[in-house]
């Protein structure tokens, strides 16, 4: 199979610009984008840098950015890759910032380890060191986690994500999955702290703006954004979720959906920020002049509300405290 790669090349201790290079290169019909930066290696250019280890989809060290999408280099057949992207297949880092880059495909992950750091990715339970036997977990227990397990810490999600690009502070769904990953163990004694931590307004949950690309790139269908959620409910139920802008949000989507059974967006705004709905006269103009504010005199109701309401009423697990 021919195959002609494009990739970005970069020293920022030489070179003022990055650029790209253009290599044509014969592989097996089976080859993956890994065995196509090994031949272009070991044939052809011995200084082009970047991260493999395991080959196997387990270390999580070669993650590159393919035609826009972050994939693993070592699962990602050429083949795909043509139907998918076309015939001129291009490798960039994961992050194009410049101060980010240390050679080529290789990236100063930093930034992504820091906050992997911040939420404590282990067990926090006080276990007997020397055990007579195993601390076995139940089958159901292992399947709550719904595979927030299988991270391998590439960092795909993470460079993916949205929130992240506009609010260096958030978490980022890496470091949420995994709090999801501890906060869902039977066996950890920290969830509640884990919960508190990541309610806080500019770094927690409530900051995830639900794009769901870290859905779309994960490897290894971990799903950051639907622990994402999984972390809203248990913030409510374990009666952490503190009576902010964000929590309120929430509830006044409920009671919107409750009372008309569909959502009134002029008090959604209200109920979220109360007093401080002052600042957003501007927008509520803007808003009303578009009809997107009904008053309550005509404000319409879904046909059916009441089934709807008693819908939200069985889902609802929790009411809001504090
Ligand atoms: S869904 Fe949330 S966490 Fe996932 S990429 Fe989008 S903003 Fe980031
Ligand atoms: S959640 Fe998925 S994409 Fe994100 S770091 Fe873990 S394995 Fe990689
Ligand atoms: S080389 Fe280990 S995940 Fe690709």
């Amino acid at each position: 199979m021919e195959i002609t790669l494009k990739v970005y090349r970069f020293n920022p201790k030489k070179d003022d610009k990055p650029h790209f290079d253009k290599y044509k290169l014969e592989l097996r019909e089976d080859a993956v984008l890994l065995d196509a930066l090994n031949e272009i290696k070991w044939k052809f250019d011995g200084s082009l840098s970047y991260r493999r280890s395991c080959r196997h989809g387990i270390c999580g060290s070669c993650a590159v950015k393919l035609n826009g999408k972050n994939v693993l280099a070592c699962k990602t057949p050429l083949k795909e890759a043509i139907e998918d992207f076309g015939e001129v297949l291009i490798v960039e880092p994961l992050s194009k910032n410049r101060e980010k880059i240390i050679k080529d495909l290789v990236i100063d992950k930093k930034d992504f380890w820091d906050k992997n750091k911040k939420v404590k990715p282990y067990l926090i339970a006080n276990i007997d060191e020397h055990p007579e036997k195993e601390n076995l977990v139940k089958p159901e227990e292992v399947e709550a986690l719904e595979n927030a397990d299988y991270c391998i810490a590439c960092g795909c999600c993470f460079y993916a994500c949205e929130s992240i690009r506009a609010n260096k502070d958030f978490l980022g769904p890496q470091a949420l999955a995994k709090t999801y990953r501890f906060s869902a163990d039977g066996r950890d004694e920290a969830k509640k702290e884990r919960l508190e931590f990541v309610d806080k307004l500019g770094i927690g949950v409530w900051d995830c703006v639900k794009c769901q690309a870290c859905i779309e790139v994960c490897p290894k269908g971990v799903d950051p954004f639907t622990k994402i959620t999984h972390l809203h409910n248990q913030i409510f139920e374990e009666g952490v979720a503190k009576k902010n802008v964000a929590a309120k949000h929430a509830e006044g989507f409920v009671h919107s959906i409750k009372k008309h059974g569909i959502l009134d967006e002029g008090m959604l705004v209200l109920y979220s920020e109360g007093i401080n709905v002052a600042r957003h006269l501007p927008e509520a103009m803007e808003m009303l002049k578009k009809g997107k504010i009904k008053f309550p005199w005509n404000m319409p109701k879904s046909e059916g509300v009441e089934e709807i309401k008693k819908l939200v009423e069985i889902s609802q697990t929790h009411e809001l405290k504090g």
